[in-house]
């Protein structure tokens, strides 16, 4: 933007400003669902500044229905003293995810595997006009944690363990969505979760990290550098405490060294609940402007703010820093002259050209850690192949956690396409699918078994939480699908549908030909085009590949700046034809 433009933002601001009154203030920091019963009230009368949609009632059925919600709620806004328009964000963070029907992409973790920024670009870019179509001008992504270990739950939401990667694909993700702020297409967007979010000891969310401020400095906070550089909208503050203190107090690193010293001018964004959970005005005093006040903590975050203002334990600076901050962002994203979504954009949810671009990430991801006697690429014309595994006949298995429901779906949705219906288009031969690997079909000239794990999200992807039973090897059942076909000397062709790299040594030992696949999005068929050799593999690993569990007993798991822990692979490996 030109410093002009800057400027005259800058002045209306100020103007804006020095009209509100504290209640008005207090409610442009607050952010609540737009399906709670009084949201429609609250907007009116509270001055809500922002809704927010992630998890629970849909805010109708068809995209026009979700605009249509959304233009009453920016009417209500408007139709206040100085009606300032409301934001609107949802966690679009691979995709718009909350849609069905939308164009879903493969997860971070498997961009962090193309390594190809053009590509991560034009995926963001399609991610907000899809997101602009449902309605929503912000987007809570993305996430640009630095995991340190596999046992973490949301390995898959970042883009690799390499803080260069990460740098990269931060730099394309952030243009991509933002592109010119103003233009109906593009949103606002949210590097997340600042900071350590996956470097915390044992691989626990919302747990503590107890990095050197060494690190901290030089593996966590450069994507910040290089996401304020490219003028990110917003920054979530993460759960994870830092060497004891909570990181939505932490005063040092959300306001000295993100806001003065990386001289970021967007929005602080809490996590959700944060204020209650978080001791409340010590989150506003740490340097956080908007509060997912959601799940009953409006009246408690508004009354409390305004008890912090009288009593003097929260200074009105503070509260002004906030609310230019969100002032700033919608005078940008140019909602005073457009506060409403563009209902062309409608037709485009889901189309050919992203289901495309969608189709190519897919190929790009996929990584070949073993092809023996080159097995791959198939012949088209095998006489019979056989399917196995229920990850094989379901686009929801495919696309992990954040898929159409928070923790993900075991079924197909809309719109997808999963492996099974992909190999089917790509042979002339006999495709079975045999779910359970106990069709005994061993006439077949090869077994494609997709084995990994179910869908998960945040906390309830920790392997070791109470929440689950998840472990970081492959279940008995899968192990068996393999076994069943290895045993009667099936060539066998192994796709690991997973959200970070699992201990599958004895797997890849029994296998013929063995990829690593991700979390794919709703383009399954793109894992057939290379299968079958109409492209080649071209993933890397993002990852360092663990060999044993014992490589887990310490804080954190393989990585490639420790090399006490030797891992089966190195990141950066992937074979080709
Ligand atoms: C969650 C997640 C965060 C998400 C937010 C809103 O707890 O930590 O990534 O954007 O809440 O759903």
């Amino acid at each position: 933007m030109s410093s002009n433009k800057d400027m005259q933002i800058e002045e209306k601001v100020e103007a804006l400003l020095s009209q509100m009154t504290l209640e008005e203030k207090i409610g442009q920091m607050s952010q609540i669902r737009h399906f709670e019963e009084s949201a429609d009230a609250h907007i009116k009368e509270k001055f809500i500044g922002s809704v927010i949609h992630t998890q629970g009632t849909l805010p109708g059925k068809t995209a026009l229905d979700w605009q249509k919600r959304f233009i009453q709620l920016q009417k209500e806004a408007l139709s206040t003293r100085l009606g300032i328009p409301l934001l609107f964000a949802v966690d679009a963070v691979h995709g718009q995810n909350t849609y069905e029907g939308a164009t879903i992409f493969p997860h971070n973790i498997a961009l962090g595997a193309t390594q190809n920024e053009n590509l991560v670009e034009e995926i963001a870019k399609i991610t907000a006009i899809e997101s602009q179509a449902t309605g929503f001008n912000w987007v809570f992504s993305p996430c640009i944690a630095i995991p340190y270990n596999e046992k973490w739950g949301r390995v898959y939401e970042a883009f690799s363990e390499s803080t260069e990667i990460t740098e990269k694909l931060t730099r394309a993700s952030v243009r991509g969505h933002q592109g010119d702020l103003s233009d109906s297409k593009t949103v606002m967007a949210t590097a997340k979760h600042f900071v350590g979010d996956g470097a915390t000891d044992f691989g626990v969310e919302g747990g503590n990290t107890s990095l050197s401020t060494y690190e901290i400095k030089e593996r966590l906070l450069s994507p910040y550098k290089v996401a304020v550089k490219e003028k990110v909208g917003a920054v979530m503050a993460s759960f994870n405490s830092i060497s004891g203190i909570s990181m939505h107090n932490h005063k040092a690193l959300l306001t000295d060294t993100l806001k003065v010293g990386m001289n970021f001018d967007g929005i602080l964004v809490s996590d959700w609940k944060a204020y209650s959970r978080f001791n409340g005005n010590d989150v506003i005093n740490a340097g956080v402007d908007v509060v997912m006040a959601v799940d009953g903590d409006l009246e408690d975050f508004q009354d409390g703010l305004a008890k912090g203002i009288k009593d003097g334990s929260v200074n009105m600076s503070r509260i002004d820093d906030a609310v230019r901050r969100i002032l700033r962002q919608k005078f940008r994203l140019g909602l005073f002259e457009n506060p409403f979504p563009n209902e062309e954009l409608i037709a485009k949810i889901g189309n050919s050209s992203h289901r495309k671009i969608a189709k190519q990430a897919v190929r790009e991801s996929l990584v070949l850690l073993k092809n023996k006697d080159k097995l791959l690429p198939l012949s088209k014309e095998m006489k019979k192949i056989v399917v196995v595994g229920e990850h094989a006949n379901s686009s929801g298995l495919q696309s992990g956690g954040w898929t159409i429901d928070w923790q993900g779906k075991d079924d197909n949705y809309k719109g997808a396409t999963n492996i099974l219906e992909g190999l089917k288009k790509q042979t002339k031969g006999e495709i079975v699918y045999d779910k359970n690997a106990t069709g005994k079909h061993y006439d077949a000239d090869v077994a494609i078994i997709v084995v990994g794990e179910k869908p998960y999200a945040e906390f309830f992807g920790d392997i070791g939480h109470e929440s689950n039973d998840l472990e970081l090897t492959l279940t008995k059942e899968h192990q068996n699908y393999i076994k069943a076909y290895k045993e009667k000397g099936i060539k066998t062709v192994v796709i690991l549908i997973s959200g970070r790299p699992l201990v599958v040594t004895d797997q890849i030992d029994q296998s013929d030909a063995f990829v690593a696949a991700w979390l794919m999005g709703s383009e399954g068929d793109g894992l057939a085009e290379v299968l079958f050799g109409d492209y080649n593999f071209s993933g890397k690993l993002p990852h360092s590949w663990p060999k044993s569990i014992e490589d887990y007993k310490q804080k954190y798991g393989p990585n490639f700046w420790d090399n006490s822990v030797k891992p089966l692979f190195e990141i950066g490996y992937g074979l080709k034809y």
